[in-house]
């Protein structure tokens, strides 16, 4: 088994290939439609995936699809023969349960049927279409990007929902995963944090950011949220929730859940006032994520943790498991949402024909398209857009930022995962405190409490924070040191907490330079970057996406590859 081709398809669509058991191009449909969570059928994605490494659907040996169904798009998109399906899912029944799945997500009819325009992509005989269950798939992203092979980890992955199942217990070894245990929908601490989101009025699905941000500016209030949850306790599901009148709602081309418990969460909300009441839920769910995660690390007997699943996304309820001094690893797969679902499904299919191939730790998440200099310059000369070309785009763009610019920095492939890794970034200087604010006023054109994250150089990591560990991915926080946080105050939160990336030289080169040469300037090494998008858009792709942010927001500067282009700065900055 050589090439391997995970698709996932649904909320958060996306394709993965994975080569020889490496990931070697990812990325989510948003991202090439501009349609954000976009659910359609990742074609534009799987095209990317093909291309990049210059081969056919036919030359593939395994699509990998993280359901335990078979979507029936999937079958008439690849055109594959009934012989090559899963055998459990030859029969009738099956067939019948994955079109009344797709009639209830409101595709509208029950058939899907391709457009002369869209030919059926053609497999070989011999590939195989295996299904991975969604939270195996979560599992497998996980843990296979560890480089834990030697070790016995707990794996834990929680979600809203998945395939049935809302938190699932895993134990790796030798290169293995065993189901350890799983809860349905009654154990979702996921849905219970995204209708407190819905109940202030965000969506389900997509904006738990904000509740996550806003809690530090409120104070707790317990007991207030009972009856609206879960309740663990020593790692089993002592009281089950039962979430009622679910449904989606599709906006835009995306599914957003919601509960009837968001309307009762609502009054909650105004009595406490939104930050209290972010607050609480914040401290339910770490209280609860707790209450799992610490009693099975004593269970499976190890110090080693590897997590994914979209409520891994929560920073601060990851803080929380590390500071509690049972980890020597924890391991939070970058991409823990449903978009890394193609990731993983490919990895437990490959390690699973070949469990003797160890896997490696992932050191970037750089696996999307990128652009030439000599492309790049073709798109500005097509715009008649005035620019500049630097050879050191890192000593001038670090200079811009000395100088207190915003910066729009676009460079080389793509990051898959929501966070920004320092090639489709906005940047600026964390030196003073009102730099936060102006981003968010007047280039994210978002809420004011919405903190920022520094990326940092890796070796001065712990000048800055304290019990912190090599972190890649802005997947957790730390502490602030007490005579940083003045030092740097627009990457501080309120609560004293920093998100960070630390880079190394080997991960990122023009990066890396960009902060060391920031340092070497103002004595911090240290800058401020968040996603180069506006809110509610994906990340920029292509570089006419940049272009386009870059001249509608107040960015001062915009360097593409070695291109530079700069605007004035805007009066209300
Ligand atoms: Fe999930």
């Amino acid at each position: 088994m050589k090439y391997v081709l995970g698709i996932q398809t649904g909320h958060d669509a996306a394709a993965s290939l994975v080569v020889d058991g490496k990931i070697v191009a990812d990325v989510a449909e948003e991202r090439l439609t501009r349609v954000k969570n976009d659910s359609s059928f990742p074609l534009n994605a799987i095209a990317y995936c093909l291309d990049f490494a210059g081969i056919t659907t036919e030359d593939l040996d395994a699509i990998a699809l993280p359901n335990e169904y078979l979507h029936p798009s999937v079958q008439v998109f690849f055109d594959i023969s009934d012989k090559q399906l899963p055998k459990e899912k030859r029969s009738i029944q099956s067939k019948l349960k994955g079109k009344v799945l797709q009639y209830v997500m409101n595709t509208k009819r029950t058939d899907t049927v391709l457009p002369l325009y869209q030919k059926p992509l053609k497999i070989s005989p011999t590939c195989q279409i295996i299904l991975v269950d969604h939270h195996k798939a979560h599992a497998g992203s996980a843990y296979y990007t560890s480089g834990l092979n030697e070790e016995r980890v707990l794996v834990v992955t929680m979600d809203g929902i998945g395939d049935s199942s809302s938190v699932t217990i895993w134990k790796g070894e030798a290169n293995h995963l065993e189901a350890l245990r799983s809860w349905g929908g009654e154990a979702s601490l996921g849905w219970f944090y995204s209708n407190c989101t819905e109940a202030l009025g965000w969506r389900h699905g997509s904006d738990e950011w904000k509740t996550m941000g806003l809690a530090p500016y409120g104070k707790t209030h317990p007991g207030a949220l009972d009856g609206f949850h879960p309740v663990f306790k020593d790692g089993e599901l002592v009281t089950p929730h039962e979430y009622i009148n679910g449904g989606a709602w599709l906006d835009h081309s995306a599914y957003h859940y919601h509960f009837d418990d968001a309307y009762s969460l609502e009054p909650i909300a105004m009595r406490l006032g939104r930050e209290d009441f972010s607050a609480e839920a914040q401290r339910v769910f770490q209280e609860q994520t707790s209450e799992i995660i610490l009693p099975w690390l004593e269970r499976v007997n190890t110090r080693h943790l590897c997590v994914a699943g979209g409520a891994f996304l929560n920073v601060k309820s990851n803080q929380d498991i590390w500071n509690s001094g049972k980890l020597d690893t924890q391991w939070i797969y970058p991409n823990p949402g449903d978009a890394g679902l193609a990731v993983g499904a490919a990895l437990c299919v490959y390690y699973e024909a070949l469990p003797d191939h160890k896997h490696e730790l992932l050191h970037d998440a750089y696996f999307g398209p990128s652009f030439s200099n000599e492309e790049i310059q073709l798109i500005l000369d097509q715009r008649g857009l005035e620019y500049e070309f630097v050879e050191n785009p890192s000593s001038v763009a670090a200079q811009d930022l000395a100088d207190n610019k915003i910066l729009g920095w676009f460079q080389g492939r793509m990051e898959s995962g929501p966070r920004a890794l320092g090639n489709r970034s906005i940047l600026m200087s964390p030196l003073r405190n009102e730099n936060k604010d102006i981003i968010n006023r007047c280039v994210k054109y978002r809420e004011a409490f919405r903190p920022f994250c520094p990326s940092m150089l890796y070796e001065k990591s712990t000048d800055y924070l304290i019990n912190s560990r090599d972190e890649r991915f802005m997947v957790t926080s730390f502490a602030v040191r007490e005579d940083k946080k003045a030092k740097i105050p627009a990457v501080v939160h309120v609560d004293g907490t920093a998100r960070p990336q630390m880079v190394k030289h080997s991960y990122n080169p023009r990066y890396y330079d960009l902060i060391k040469a920031f340092g070497d300037i103002t004595g911090e090494y240290v800058i401020l970057n968040t996603s180069f998008n506006v809110k509610g858009e994906p990340v920029v792709c292509h570089p006419r996406e940049a272009i386009r942010c870059f001249f509608d927001t107040g960015l001062d500067v915009l360097i593409l590859g070695n291109y530079k282009l700069t605007k004035p700065r805007a009066p209300q900055l």
